[in-house]
């Protein structure tokens, strides 16, 4: 077995990062392999920018979740958060691995419900849902809704009266945490537009109770995401334990805790993020409340599953001190650089490249904007024209964060699986693009 490499403060070189994403392999003739399948031969056939994600490993890290929370002796059903990734065929996946869905809006819902994910299994999140978006839920029997503030507690009451029905709902508690994240996925401070303050959400929950249409049955929280220490979570489900003890000595009944999603993968050289620690974290605060428990998690499972697989335009030397890699991928397709300057691993796809000296590279993509950026002074090894790359860990928030920014097409999305690959999505058309569109009459030129 390959010793641990010992990490520096410096970026991981490629046999580190192949060291710590033991679903990528190099062949010595076919180069980088995904769950031993050559990533050149599907860039040969469906071209580049392309989403390649791994179902077995997928699948693999779902069990792991399963695994680790039933070997903690608890009872949690798992909603996978469908932001991550939306893709039907992913979906369809997920449901038959046993987990259910947590949906931000009406469009996640048809998805979750076209995979076959059951409505009972299912659970609505999201500070601002629309009516049209609460009617829909209602009507389908969705499992539970978490309400988000005292507005929408009334709306939901009221929209579930008119349809004869009863929705089941949590409060969505912001416990007031700091989950020690990028700011701009953090999510559980009084700060934050998130979540019923935590002052207020003991009275709100006694107020439910009294309102037709909504059947109160406990709470929920979620403090943000890539979190990798278990000390935020443990404030935030001692926050949750109180409040469930505040309500019950109330004589309020509480039967649910939904404690959120948000554990943080390897990227670049963290300790991910242990489903065992965070099952520790919950028995150890909300094991003992007697609830039925739950879990949304959406990067870890799928996050290092995916990588997007992309060619070199050009390397743009001439009167620099560290030259430019012109990608033919852009911030269109994966923003999480340019948006929260993320740190994705870069490997090379040919099999030689593995050997050769690396030196400092600025990796970008081609559009118009000095952000579309992937990573400065990266250490890799020569890549001319034509070449190919991965950038790494793409599966969550990569495909389904993409634009058509500077008209360009949305990229391919493949599925590898038990040694086999199929397209998944086929790269959109140029004409694709303005299908939508239309030019009034008027300016129509007369032909
Ligand atoms: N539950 C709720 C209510 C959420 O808002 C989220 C994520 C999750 C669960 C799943 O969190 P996860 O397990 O994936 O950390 N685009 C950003 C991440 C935004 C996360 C938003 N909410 C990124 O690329 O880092």
């Amino acid at each position: 077995m390959a010793e641990t490499p010992v990490y520096t403060d410096a970026d991981p070189t490629l046999a580190e990062l192949l060291h710590t994403h033991p679903q990528l392999t190099v062949d010595p003739t076919c180069g980088l392999m995904l769950e031993g399948v050559a990533l050149n031969a599907i860039a040969d056939s469906v071209g580049t920018p392309c989403w390649v994600l791994g179902a077995g490993t997928l699948r693999a890290r779902m069990q792991r979740m399963h695994t680790a929370m039933s070997n903690a002796g608890l009872d949690v059903s798992i909603h996978y958060a469908v932001k991550a990734n939306d893709h039907l065929a992913i979906l369809t996946l997920i449901g038959q691995e046993g987990f259910g869905a947590d949906i931000v809006s009406g469009g996640e819902l048809a998805r979750a419900l076209k995979a076959g994910i059951p409505a009972d299994h299912i659970v609505f999140s999201g500070v601002g849902k629309t009516d049209a978006e609460l009617e829909q839920a209602i009507s389908h029997g969705i499992g539970q809704i978490n309400v988000e503030s005292a507005e929408e507690l009334e709306a939901i009451s009221a929209i579930a009266s008119k349809l004869g029905k009863q929705a089941t709902i949590t409060l969505r508690v912001n416990p007031d945490v700091d989950a020690k994240t990028h700011a701009k996925i953090t999510t559980g401070l009084a700060a934050n537009k998130f979540g019923i303050p935590f002052q207020d959400a003991a009275a709100l929950y006694a107020h439910a109770f009294t309102l037709p249409g909504v059947r109160p049955v406990g709470f929920a929280t979620h403090i943000g995401s890539q979190i990798l220490t278990t000390a935020p979570y443990r404030a935030a489900y001692a926050r949750v334990a109180e409040l469930v003890h505040t309500v019950r000595a109330a004589g309020n009944a509480v039967s649910v805790v939904d404690c959120g999603g948000g554990l943080g993968i390897c990227y670049r050289n963290e300790t991910e993020g242990q489903p065992e620690a965070l099952a520790g974290a919950i028995k150890a605060e909300l094991g003992g409340l007697g609830v039925k428990l739950a879990i949304e998690p959406g990067r870890w499972p799928i996050g290092p599953a995916g990588v997007l697989l992309s060619s070199v335009i050009l390397r743009k030397a001439q009167g620099m001190d560290v030259p430019f890699l012109v990608l033919d991928t852009a911030m269109n397709e994966l923003l999480r650089p340019s948006m929260y300057d993320a740190w994705h691993g870069i490997l090379p796809l040919a099999p030689q490249a593995f050997s050769q000296p690396v030196s400092l590279t600025h990796v970008v993509g081609p559009v118009c904007e000095s952000g579309d950026t992937f990573a400065r002074d990266r250490l890799l090894p020569p890549l001319a024209r034509n070449a190919r790359i991965a950038l790494l860990d793409t599966g969550a928030y990569g495909a389904v964060m993409s634009s058509t920014y500077n008209s360009r097409p949305l990229a391919a999305e493949v599925l590898v699986e038990d040694g086999q690959w199929q397209v998944i999505r086929q790269r959109q058309s140029v004409e694709e693009l303005w299908q939508d569109e239309t030019v009034p009459s008027h300016l129509a030129k007369a032909t």
